[in-house]
């Protein structure tokens, strides 16, 4: 797991450049749990960085930052996106094999990879290259519902022909399980759980976890741009050699949000942090 599949999945700089201009912005209570947890400010490593949106918020805090992800595509946009920041690297291989020695780091990141990887296998590197004391934080989110909509003004007296905001949930759930049926990594691991069945680092040890909402207004085409970021609608692609414009045109069909003009998405987040504690 967390290998040669996922390297495949994110490695086109088409689904790089998706991902990059249609997934939001790192969160800032993300930033700051990172900050709190992390005493020296030395080295962070993005671990799964993508084009490295969830990397570049932490120059200004660090000396070092490095990003690690196995997809070419990723770390070629990543590089591009980056190139004015002095104290950050990329770098592409496993997050299985950190190019950094023991010991040197003062945080590990991971940004919506928890459900990717072989978390036994990540705990060992991470013991081989934090310092006594450095923390591995993953940050995640659960799927995105829509709670609000905003009309156009002739639907607004019309709500039995308007779509409503239960409709509209259902569609995006008929997305998650009919169209893309299959197509999912292993979804059920770790983020409908916010992350509370990770264990810590260490047996004796207890992670800390934070969770909060976000929420956030989207027109149908934007909600339909962000759905083509998930790993399987690239896998549907794929599948059905149709391109991501084909499957957007499809997506926007499939809302067929009548007379919406937006709607407002809320979504958990939530942070998962362990140190390590051996001397
Ligand atoms: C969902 S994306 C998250 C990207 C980024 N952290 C963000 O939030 O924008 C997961 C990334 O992890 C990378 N990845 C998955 N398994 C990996 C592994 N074993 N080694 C290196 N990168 C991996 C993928 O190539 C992909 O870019």
């Amino acid at each position: 797991m967390g290998g040669k599949e996922q390297y495949d999945l994110f490695n086109t700089a088409e689904t790089a450049a998706l991902y990059s201009k249609h997934q939001p912005p790192l969160h800032h209570q993300a930033i700051d749990v990172v900050l709190a947890a992390t005493q020296g400010r030395g080295q962070l490593l993005d671990i799964g960085c993508g084009s490295g949106s969830s990397t570049r918020p932490f120059c200004p805090h660090f000396s070092k930052v490095v990003g690690v992800d196995y997809s070419p595509a990723q770390i070629t946009l990543a590089k591009t996106l980056s190139h004015e920041v002095s104290n950050l690297q990329f770098h592409q291989g496993s997050i299985y094999e950190l190019p950094v020695p023991n010991r040197s780091v003062d945080c590990i990141l991971g940004v919506m990879i928890a459900q990717f990887i072989d978390l036994p296998r990540i705990f060992e590197e991470a013991k081989r290259v934090l310092k006594p004391g450095g923390a591995l934080v993953f940050h995640g989110k659960c799927d995105f519902k829509v709670v609000e909509i905003e009309r156009e003004t002739e639907y607004k007296s019309e709500s039995e022909t308007a779509t409503t905001v239960s409709e509209l949930n259902q569609r995006i759930f008929h997305i998650r399980t009919e169209l893309f049926s299959g197509l999912f990594h292993d979804r059920t691991t770790f983020n409908p759980h916010k992350y509370t069945n990770i264990p810590p680092l260490y047996p004796n040890q207890e992670a800390t976890r934070k969770e909060w909402k976000t929420s956030y207004w989207s027109t149908i085409p934007q909600l339909a741009d962000y759905i083509l970021t998930w790993s399987a609608a690239g896998k549907y692609c794929v599948k059905h050699s149709v391109s991501s414009g084909e499957l957007r045109g499809k997506l926007v069909e499939m809302l067929g949000a009548v007379g919406v003009v937006r709607v407002r998405c809320e979504a958990d987040k939530f942070t998962w942090c362990s140190l390590n504690c051996q001397d």
